[in-house]
């Protein structure tokens, strides 16, 4: 085993439904701690994995119909499009194809943990610029902090686990320096601010977009990028040929088809989106930051976040909870239906009195 991963930690990912008592399945789990969608797949998805009859071949390594879609959606040609068993794997694989051991990756944090957990696998060095207090990107700090070891800018836009808006014109002022700029647009559909009119002319720039949030495909791992051809035919070159399976193609396709529907809980889930941010407001132990995603970011303050996380899981609400020295007292809720806030609110009031 490699001795540089004695020391590496891992993800601490969500914890499944499957892994609580049945007490509190008996509940009903409400699953607010991983940004899926509760509205679920397309209907046209489910009909079309019934009928699906091709699980014995394996999938077109080059995706030809699903990136002929995607291009029909993003208004970006094909050449530029590769699918991915979810963005996570289009990480991982731009740091293995632009990163060698010691060289830099860039971003500011707090951010999506994968950006540093595949740095870190390959030795690149992390290199971190800490947000504004409100978890805003300051675009002058990152550029001062470019340096000849850069290799990779993330810039999560808007940015999870803070739901933080960034506006295209400070990343435009990122992509100028001329570096390599990965905009991870995995909330593109809640907030409609692209960066994907500029590919055709910005060789440095590389977009990351997914199924899991819009789509409600989380399970199924089914994401994409739109890269300059000379990155996107590397990256076809070093990723496993069959990485998305055939029956993500076809719910990718299927969704893609029946966007309007889709688009249309987005809609709810965007509204939804207001209703919890006055609701979390109004209750005096959360300071809540604005989100232009399907979750809202909250620190607690005069309670221990862990033990409200702990108290809601018992009440069968999962709910996702973060202390790091940027984010110390953290929960963050990813937007349900409106029964879902209210269950949650009813909950945060009842701990509030307690
Ligand atoms: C900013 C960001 N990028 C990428 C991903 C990964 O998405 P996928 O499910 O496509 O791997 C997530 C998932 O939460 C995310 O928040």
């Amino acid at each position: 085993m490699r001795r540089e991963l004695d020391k590496f930690a891992g993800y601490a990912a969500c914890k499944s439904p499957e892994a609580l008592d049945e007490e509190t399945r008996a509940l009903g789990i409400l699953k607010l701690d991983a940004n899926e969608n509760v509205y679920g797949p397309s209907p046209k998805v489910k009909a079309a994995l019934a009928s699906f009859d091709d699980a014995h071949i394996y999938p077109d390594s080059c995706q030809t119909e699903l990136r002929r879609a995607l291009a029909g959606y993003t208004g970006v040609s094909a050449e530029h499009i590769v699918a991915g068993s979810g963005s996570d794997q289009l990480i991982d694989l731009l740091i293995r194809l632009f990163v060698s051991p010691g060289d830099e990756v860039l971003t500011a944090t707090p951010t999506f943990a994968m950006y540093k957990f595949f740095t870190e696998l390959v030795g690149g060095k992390f290199v971190a610029v800490p947000r504004d207090d409100e978890f805003n990107l300051v675009p002058e700090k990152l550029i001062k902090a470019i340096s000849k070891k850069t290799k990779l800018v993330f810039i999560a836009m808007p940015n999870n686990p803070t739901g933080t808006q960034i506006p295209v014109d400070a990343v435009k002022k990122i992509i100028e320096t001329g570096v390599p700029v990965v905009v991870d647009e995995a909330y593109y559909e809640f907030t409609s601010q692209t960066l994907a009119p500029e590919i055709d002319n910005s060789p440095n720039l590389m977009i990351l977009r997914t199924f899991s949030k819009w789509a409600g495909l989380a399970g199924l791992r089914v994401g994409y990028g739109l890269f300059p051809t000379a990155v996107a035919e590397r990256v076809d070159a070093i990723k496993d040929p069959y990485c998305v399976n055939a029956a993500a193609v076809v719910a990718a396709k299927e969704s893609l088809k029946d966007a309007d529907y889709l688009m249309g809980n987005v809609r709810l889930m965007i509204s939804e989106r207001e209703r919890l941010f006055d609701a979390l407001s109004s209750i005096k132990y959360l300071k809540t930051y604005p989100s232009e995603a399907n979750f809202i970011l909250c620190k607690v303050k005069s309670r221990i976040a862990l033990q409200i996380q702990v108290l809601l899981e018992r009440r069968g609400i999962l709910v996702r909870y973060f202390n790091s020295p940027q984010m110390e007292n953290c929960l963050r809720f990813s937007i349900g239906r409106p029964q879902d806030t209210d269950r949650l609110i009813t909950e945060l009031q009842r701990i509030g009195e307690m």
